[in-house]
């Protein structure tokens, strides 16, 4: 049986659009296409004049600011978007962490440089959780964005590797406390791509040439690609997956050498 996606009549929200590389730009598009009345975010009026001008003209989206460690932030931003609909989707696709800490030895990352690279990487899925679940009262879908340094080395990443370990934890209590609820909680750990966010990473070109030449697909992949894996993840084909780490990264996680 075949099964349609179709996100009409009802909204979803995608917190860290900074431009149109984003992968939140991405996710945002592929949900709009679906039907959904879309609501974006960006951290401040910086990031604003890019993200304004992607949703202008746009039938069904709008753009509001959101800095995601400011509670009352996420709760208004979540709060407009289910004004629009009933609230089916909730994205996450935010991170940072200060440029020190993503060079040099990881042994060497201090107390302020740790705790914000967690707060704003990891710790910031909780509010806007919390302020999804409370507003998905038909179940709904909430995900977010890792990388595979989760699990392995990845020299230059450093304390990121630590904030996207605890972010993909909280992907699993998340699952396990709002199942019964009906809102599933995923993440999609992507291959390297070439956004903003990644230019902070020292070794990132290496690091996308590597993913190229190894990878049993023999290339990168593509923001498209993590858009319309996140979208199956939203939608009702993924009715039955949650707590869910899915890789789109051409492969690559599953190489030894
Ligand atoms: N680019 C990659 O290679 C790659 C690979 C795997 C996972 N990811 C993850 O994807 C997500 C999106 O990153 P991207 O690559 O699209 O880069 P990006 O720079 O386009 O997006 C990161 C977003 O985080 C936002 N942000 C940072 N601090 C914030 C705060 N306090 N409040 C609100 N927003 C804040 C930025 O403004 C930006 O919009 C991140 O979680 C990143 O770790 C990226």
């Amino acid at each position: 049986m075949a099964v349609a996606i179709d996100l009409s009549g009802r909204s979803a929200v995608v917190f860290g659009v900074a431009n149109q590389r984003s992968i939140a730009w991405a996710i945002a598009r592929q949900l709009h296409a679906a039907g959904a009345a879309l609501t974006i975010t960006y951290q401040n009026e910086r990031m604003g004049r890019s993200a304004l001008g992607l949703v202008e003209g746009m039938e069904r989206a709008q753009a509001v600011e959101c800095d995601v460690l400011d509670e009352a932030a996420a709760q208004a931003a979540v709060a407009q978007a289910a004004d629009t609909a009933p609230l089916a989707v909730a994205a996450h696709s935010v991170a940072f962490a200060n440029r020190e800490d993503l060079d040099g030895a990881f042994s060497a990352t201090g107390v302020e440089g740790f705790r914000t690279a967690l707060e704003v990487s990891a710790y910031s899925l909780l509010p806007v959780a919390r302020a999804a679940a409370e507003r998905m009262s038909e179940g709904g879908s909430i995900l977010t964005l890792t990388f595979h340094a989760a699990d392995k080395v990845y020299p230059g990443y450093n304390v990121m590797g630590v904030a996207k370990a605890a972010l993909e934890n909280e992907v699993k209590q998340l699952a396990a406390e709002y199942g019964p609820r009906g809102i599933r909680v995923n993440a999609v750990s992507a291959g390297p791509l070439n956004t903003l966010a990644a230019r902070g990473i020292s070794g990132f070109s290496n690091m996308h040439e590597i993913h190229a030449s190894r990878s049993p697909l023999r290339r990168n992949i593509t923001q498209e690609e993590v858009g319309a894996a996140a979208l199956f993840l939203a939608s009702p084909l993924a009715s039955g997956v949650t707590g869910h780490v899915l890789y789109v990264d051409a492969g690559y996680n599953v190489m030894g050498v």
